[in-house]
């Protein structure tokens, strides 16, 4: 599974290319199966139906946490915690200790009645017990759907309601920064407008009285209370349902992309341990919150199968200074960082001197995700942040794509700012032009696809097939398509250019369009609205919105401010308009569609 140099590299890719079920199958079974797969991988783009590793029968958790006890690996650390500043000890927990408490919770949740298949959405702050309730899900084969607590009780409703989830694990509240959240509040909003949740279960994190409602509201201390350190892990095919997450796409509400067992642990494990050339001992940190995929990939899933110390932290980089970040990484010996190019600009522009100084001994490797990373960022983040010393990796994947496709692998390939590298051995991608045709010239730029099928890639959208084949499997046949435009250079190198599709990706959290401008239009007065993004130094992209009102609003600052309102109860705060310019009509073609690119024109002040 290891790849070691540049040369390993090369002969990897072409043997992955000439046989890919030897090559993907010879990684699974470094594993740990109850009963060995029989084939490796059968999938039709056009359904879509994708199998891997079909016959065999495991629990992902055996591999996360029983392999390495079994290993005499008990003591090692699993996980470290890093609490939001000022707010107590870190904590470190061993393998074991992370797995007695996975088994204590899974065992509680079965006394509780839930069972392999059901729903639990895990709504919850960047606290260690966010990870125990992952693996305790997938213990019992019941399938988490994590919602990103900076969601709004709106957002979690429809979650809730798409998933038929029965379970709610969340906590009293939240705290980053100086900020406190009722999260048990939001949940209790959400459900009032949904039906079918049985049970919530919440952690107390802030020690805040939170109303309870007898028979359906129990504290997670009473759930794990007296429930045994081990349980045995369900069965499962490789094919059953690990997680649902929610991603936003061009159209509609956002939709829950599925996941399955076998697949996604063999691709995270074989992603994480080549694109961070891990090793053991060392301490490995991802920013990103459980929320979102790369929290699932490479906080929780890839480093604790392959028995890495993993680092979750609560706070927020620029609180109480903006050196927070380099001091926890002093703190806790961290070697690996990962993280967006948002949190680079926004450390960035506050100079190099809180960065100067840490000298960060032990830090080897830097990582970039979620949105293409300007120059000037890439620079800072390794100048500054790496001391020129360190290798860094602009790793290119999506919700969909489970982990890592396209990056480099650190300290083996050449490294070039702004450019994702090489996609890893396995991943095929495509460079298709406007006519649909695969550019066969080394030097390409277009819609970027993938030919072939790989382990971690999606299986289905929770509830609709066949949105999930029209989304990523219709416009380009036999193809995956990204969504992405991407630029391909003579030596091969991928650059992602962004979004071709009406994506907006706001600080590397993706949001569509249409979720936006159908939050706007429930604000009073508005007959239509329509968003696009612009260019913003520290987010990357922000949104603008142009907004149509029945009546010419007398006082435009309320009226934003409704707007605004709106879109925050109805998505959250990550989706708040940077700008709102009201119009008296939207620019629209003779078939009635809106005319963005003259929008998004106007928006990023091209006067043309
Ligand atoms: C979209 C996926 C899984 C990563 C977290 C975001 C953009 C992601 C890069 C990168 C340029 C990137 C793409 C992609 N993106 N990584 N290294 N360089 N763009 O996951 O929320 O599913 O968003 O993020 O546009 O399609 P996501």
């Amino acid at each position: 599974m290891r790849i070691r140099s540049w040369e390993e590299y090369l002969s990897a890719a072409d043997r992955a290319r000439r046989d890919p079920a030897d090559f993907w199958g010879e990684m699974a079974r470094g594993f740990q199966w109850m009963r060995p797969f029989e084939t490796v991988c059968e999938a039709d783009f056009a359904a879509p139906r994708i199998e891997w590793f079909q016959g065999g029968v495991l629990n992902i958790t055996e591999n996360c946490l029983d392999r390495h006890l079994a290993a005499g690996d008990g003591d090692r650390c699993a996980l470290r915690w890093e609490p939001n500043a000022g707010e107590g000890p870190a904590r470190s927990w061993s393998y074991r200790e992370l797995s007695e408490r996975v088994c204590a919770l899974a065992a509680g949740l079965q006394r509780l009645g839930v069972a392999k298949g059901d729903r639990v959405i895990l709504y919850l702050p960047m606290v260690p017990e966010a990870v125990v309730a992952m693996l305790a899900c997938a213990r019992l084969g019941a399938i988490h759907a994590v919602v990103f607590a900076g969601f709004s009780a709106q957002a979690l409703a429809d979650r809730i309601q798409d998933a038929g989830a029965k379970w709610v694990i969340t906590a009293d509240g939240l705290r980053r920064g100086d900020r406190r959240v009722g999260l048990k509040a939001l949940v209790d909003e959400a459900l009032a407008q949904v039906e079918g949740v049985e049970r919530v279960v919440v952690l107390e994190v802030l020690g805040e009285e939170v109303a309870m409602r007898a028979g359906r509201d129990v504290t997670w201390a009473s759930v794990v209370e007296g429930m045994p350190r081990f349980i045995p892990a369900a069965p499962m095919q490789s094919e059953d349902v690990l997680f649902i997450l929610y991603t936003s796409g061009s159209t509609g509400k956002p939709k829950g992309v599925v996941h399955t067992t076998a697949g996604y642990m063999v691709y995270t494990a074989y992603s994480f341990c080549n694109v961070f050339q891990w090793e053991p001992g060392d301490v490995f940190w991802c920013t990103a919150d459980v929320g979102w995929v790369t929290g699932h990939s490479y906080t929780t899933y890839g480093p604790l199968l392959m028995g890495a110390t993993t680092l979750l932290f609560e706070g927020i980089p620029t609180y109480p200074h903006a050196g927070r970040c380099w001091e926890v990484i002093e703190k806790h010996g961290v070697t690996h960082f990962y993280t967006a190019p948002t949190a680079i600009r926004a450390l960035m522009a506050h100079g190099d001197e809180p960065v100067a100084p840490f000298e960060m001994p032990t830090l080897r490797v830097l990582g970039s995700v979620g949105e293409p990373i300007n120059e000037e960022a890439w620079h800072w983040y390794y100048e500054r942040v790496g001391r020129g010393r360190c290798a860094l990796v602009d790793t290119w994947w999506q919700t969909e794509t489970g982990g890592i496709m396209i990056s480099g692998l650190a300290g083996l390939s050449p490294e070039k700012p702004g450019h994702a590298g090489w996609p890893l051995p396995g991943i095929e991608p495509v460079i298709v032009d406007a006519d649909g045709h695969p550019i066969l010239t080394p030097e390409a730029q277009g819609h970027l696809c993938v030919a072939a099928p790989w382990p971690s890639m999606l299986r289905t959208t929770y509830g609709d097939h066949e949105r999930c084949r029209t989304t990523y499997f219709a416009s380009h046949p036999g193809m995956y398509f990204t969504g992405d435009g991407a630029r391909r250079d003579a030596q091969g190198m991928y650059r992602i250019i962004g979004r071709v599709d009406d994506v907006i990706n706001v600080s590397g959290h993706r949001l569509g369009t249409a979720e936006i401008e159908s939050a706007i239009n429930s604000a009073p007065d508005i007959v239509e609205s329509a968003v696009v993004g612009f260019p913003h130094p520290i987010k990357g992209t922000a949104i603008y919105a142009f907004v149509v009102s029945a009546t010419a609003p007398e006082d435009e600052i309320r009226a934003r401010q409704a707007i605004q309102d709106e879109v925050v109860a109805g998505i959250g705060a990550l989706a708040r308009p940077e700008k709102i310019q009201f119009v008296p009509a939207l620019p629209k073609t003779r078939s009635g569609k809106i005319m963005r690119r003259i929008l998004r024109k106007i928006a990023a002040g091209e006067t043309e």
